[in-house]
């Protein structure tokens, strides 16, 4: 499939923007573990966390869909999984394989976990390592570093480990094998990463602490149903952001996006690029903020990004990159060698395919430098996805400031986390 991208005269009005991919994920496996139904309302159904759902489904959890973002999870309690007879398939996601695997260490039954061609090159072994310590039994390609992962859980100990990357998806594994492991569970990062798992943990019950960096869970402890309410992900949001920022006269809002700290870092350094972002009617369910965000047309500038600040952006980076390009100077990205192993090198790819717009990129071993030309820099060009979402919508954002048709091929990935993404845009292309 491919998508044709005319350029946008202006955007303008208000939308919703799809369920956050992290927490959609987090609600359903909490909710298969826990005690009762959980009721998961603006669940985001795209192919990543659909995949989750099949799986869990493969391992005995009920499921029933009262509409296609409003989702009850029958839980069987941290004791009622079941061993699968397929394979289970994560498709494109990360977040499915990784955190799948904390849980499947903890249950007493073998279980294959696979997923594509792009998912089957990404390292396994750093969530491998932590899970063989507790006591889980897993094999994988090259050393157990790359899946397929089989996996023979069982008794687990309680360990406490240093993350040698800074990973949510990692962290999130090693506090979901520690719900079945002896005594406690520790996991300390060297940098902040998303939080979520904590903060819905912490909301089903569960004996969560955090102090100094490290979060520690006890092993043993039910989970208690809960209603969730998943806000709206705010890296689906920062495809608008920036293509309201970027776009002539634009003025947009983006309703109830999730503004949780841990990755609000596009909405600072958008700001500090000189984007015209306001945040307004804060609210905060099930332990998560969110809020309405206005973005109005305005000159950017160049940034220089780094350090901390990259794991609270680490998936904005391709449309950070697009609004470096419609800026005036360079923007400077370091500290995010992390994107090299992302669905593609986004490092790579960022750069391969900013270049056929006209975009001046030099790609960095630990990250990219654009050389902005201001708003009227791009050409409309005919790209690829490399068969990554983040990378077809971004380059969809630039065609909306170009000049000229923009072309990408093979666009059937936006699926993987915002299957409306085309109705939106053309929603706020539209003059209401
Ligand atoms: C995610 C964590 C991040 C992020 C991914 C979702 C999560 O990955 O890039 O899209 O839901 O925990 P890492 O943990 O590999 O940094």
């Amino acid at each position: 499939m491919d998508l044709k991208i005319t350029p946008a005269k202006t955007l303008s009005g208000a939308t919703r923007v799809p369920g956050d991919k992290s927490i959609s994920h987090r609600a359903v496996m909490l909710g298969a573990l826990a005690h009762g139904d959980t009721c998961i309302e603006n669940f985001l159904p795209s192919e990543d966390c659909l995949a989750t759902v099949r799986c869990l489904n493969a391992l005995g959890v009920k499921f029933t869909a009262a509409a296609k973002d409003k989702l009850y999870v029958h839980g069987q309690g941290l004791t009622g999984l079941t061993e699968p007879f397929e394979v289970l398939d994560a498709g494109n996601s990360g977040t499915t394989m990784r955190l799948l695997a904390g849980i499947l260490a903890g249950q007493p039954f073998f279980s294959i976990l696979t997923g594509d061609a792009s998912l089957c090159r990404r390292p396994m072994g750093r969530v491998v390592k932590p899970l063989t310590q507790m006591g889980a039994k897993i094999w994988g390609r090259q050393d157990g570093n790359y899946p397929p992962l089989s996996i023979r859980g069982g008794k687990l100990k309680g360990i406490h480990y240093t993350l040698p990357v800074a990973s949510a998806q990692v962290k999130s594994a090693i506090l979901l094998a520690g719900l079945f492991a002896a005594g406690k569970t520790s996991a300390a990062e060297p940098v902040p990463t998303r939080d979520h798992t904590e903060r819905m943990l912490k909301f089903f019950k569960a004996d969560i602490s955090l102090a100094n960096n490290t979060v520690q869970v006890e092993g043993g402890r039910p989970l208690a149903a809960k209603k969730i309410y998943v806000p709206g992900d705010i890296s689906a949001a920062a495809f608008f952001l920036v293509a309201g920022a970027i776009v002539p006269k634009a003025d947009i809002t983006l309703t109830k996006v999730g503004i949780n700290p841990t990755r609000t870092g596009i909405i600072e350094v958008l700001k500090k690029m000189g984007a015209d972002i306001t945040i307004f009617n804060q609210q905060e369910l099930n332990n998560e903020p969110f809020a309405d965000l206005r973005v109005k047309a305005a000159s950017l500038k160049g940034v220089s990004i780094g350090g901390k600040l990259v794991p609270r952006l680490i998936d904005e980076i391709p449309i950070l990159a697009v609004a470096a390009a419609c800026a005036q100077g360079d923007t400077i990205i370091r500290d995010a060698a992390e994107l090299k192993v992302k669905e593609s090198n986004r490092l790579a790819t960022v750069a391969e395919e900013l270049r056929k717009f006209g975009v001046e990129t030099t790609e960095l071993a630990d990250g990219l430098i654009v050389r902005g030309g201001g708003r009227d820099a791009l050409q409309g060009a005919e790209c690829f996805s490399h068969k990554d979402h983040r990378i077809a919508m971004a380059m969809a954002v630039a065609g909306l400031a170009a000049q000229g048709q923009t072309l990408i091929k093979d666009t059937e990935c936006i699926a993987t986390s915002f299957p409306d993404f085309e109705q939106v845009l053309n929603t706020l292309r539209t003059p209401s």
